[in-house]
């Protein structure tokens, strides 16, 4: 067989692998955004809290750049089931039962998220759904959710391929869409069966809300590229954004490699008393598009094995454009990065013009050819750019100054 008959076969066999085996619910074309409860308020949650800060998104139009889910996490089920074997809401928290959380936010126009476990208890000791799967996806359907999030803890060592079946396939039965979001931790290389089981898989651990925490999942998703795509995405836990830990460059950078990561955006701070600067950050419309407006998950292109590393995606769209984040992780170091427009293949030829555009500023740095110099990243820093080359014409050729001079 020739290179180009085996080429083409793989091809076929990809596209095959792609159309028969990806879950079929019709979401996540585009990674989930959202908000969850957990990162900031663990356990103690309530309907007020979750309608406070659903209402904030719409206030604050959040919802009209993506910000759609308002997922509930661990703790809105007694631990306990009745009589009959159903789940039951906690009535302290949620005195209206979860539907009536639930038609608030499809009030607003926002989509409503609730959380299980795959074990016989949730990871805070709520009844879990292992066993119960058909009648939990039911009562999910019957409360209006539209996203489940399912955990991993009290699994019994059951087998997780096992386990996350059983739920995609309760929720098929009950006809309603509903986003899985798988959280198994990443256990048996959840990312090789993730696309024909989920929306989206977990794939390490929690996050944590410390840098080193950001890096490590941001690392080890990084390397999972080939198993993310459209409908099916690797999820590096939601965002520590405005818990009030991490620097503001941190802050900055998280937001940045989660959106070239084509992670799900899953807000995880209290909204409403939630500073200029951090909603400068999770609003960022040129981010956002890279997340939102294209499939690719970013790769490394340069420099991947030191401390300042060059990602690279494609955005695509009526203009479509380069996306290169050059990210400095060191902890003291400023750094410096020659994007070199031809080694990088964002530009054809030598002489080809590019607009360079700086992400976080929102304006055109300018237009250069051959190269651009991206100086001094500070430490924990990022540098964001859109980069768009024109293919360099006749005219341009006769005329250009470079050569002329
Ligand atoms: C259930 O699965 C089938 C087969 O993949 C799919 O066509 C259908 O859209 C799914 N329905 C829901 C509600 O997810
Ligand atoms: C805040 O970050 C520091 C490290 O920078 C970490 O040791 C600490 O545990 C973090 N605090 C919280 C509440 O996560």
């Amino acid at each position: 067989m020739g290179f180009n008959q085996k080429l083409t076969l793989s091809v076929a066999v990809l596209l095959f692998i792609n159309q028969s085996s990806c879950l079929n619910n019709g979401l996540g074309k585009t990674p989930a955004m959202g908000w969850n409860t957990w990162n900031k308020y663990n356990c103690d949650i309530s309907e007020d809290i979750i309608k406070q800060n659903a209402k904030k998104i719409v206030d604050l139009g959040l919802d009209k750049i993506g910000y759609v889910y308002i997922n509930i996490d661990d703790c809105w089920q007694l631990a306990d089931r009745d009589a009959n074997g159903n789940v039951q809401a906690d009535l302290t928290k949620f005195p209206n039962g979860m539907m009536a959380v639930g038609d608030y936010i499809h009030t607003l126009g926002l989509k409503f998220g609730i959380y299980s476990s795959a074990g016989t208890q949730t990871c805070q000791g709520k009844a879990g759904s292992l066993g119960f799967e058909k009648q939990d996806a039911q009562y999910y359907s019957n409360i209006g959710a539209d996203y489940l999030k399912y955990d991993n803890c009290f699994n019994q060592g059951v087998q997780g391929k096992k386990r996350y079946t059983d739920m995609r396939d309760a929720l098929n039965s009950t006809g309603r869409p509903i986003y899985y979001s798988i959280c198994s931790w990443g256990t048996e290389n959840i990312w090789e069966w993730g696309a024909e089981t989920g929306n989206s898989w977990r794939t390490t651990l929690d996050i944590e809300n410390f840098w080193a925490s950001v890096k490590f999942n941001f690392n080890f998703n990084a390397q999972l590229a080939d198993y993310s795509g459209s409908g099916s995405w690797n999820d590096p836990d939601m965002l520590e954004i405005g818990n009030n830990n991490l620097t503001i460059f941190e802050e900055k950078s998280h937001f940045a490699l989660w959106c070239f990561l084509k992670a799900p955006l899953i807000l995880g701070n209290d909204l409403v008393n939630m500073g200029p600067e951090v909603l400068a950050i999770i609003s960022n419309q040129y981010l956002i598009d890279v997340n939102q407006n294209s499939v690719a998950q970013a790769r490394c292109i340069m420099n991947c094995q030191q401390k300042s590393q060059v990602y690279h995606t494609q955005v695509h769209g009526n203009y479509p454009y380069d996306a290169i984040l050059v990210m400095n992780w060191d902890n003291k170091e400023k750094s410096s990065v020659m994007i070199d427009f031809m080694t990088l293949g964002l530009a054809q030829y030598a002489y080809d013009k590019c607009d360079v555009f700086d992400m976080w500023a929102g304006s055109l740095i300018g237009t250069y050819q051959g190269r651009y110099f991206v100086n001094n990243v500070l430490p924990h820093n990022n540098v964001a750019l859109k980069i768009q080359c024109k293919s360099f014409t006749a005219k341009d050729f006769l005329t250009s100054k470079s050569l002329l001079q």
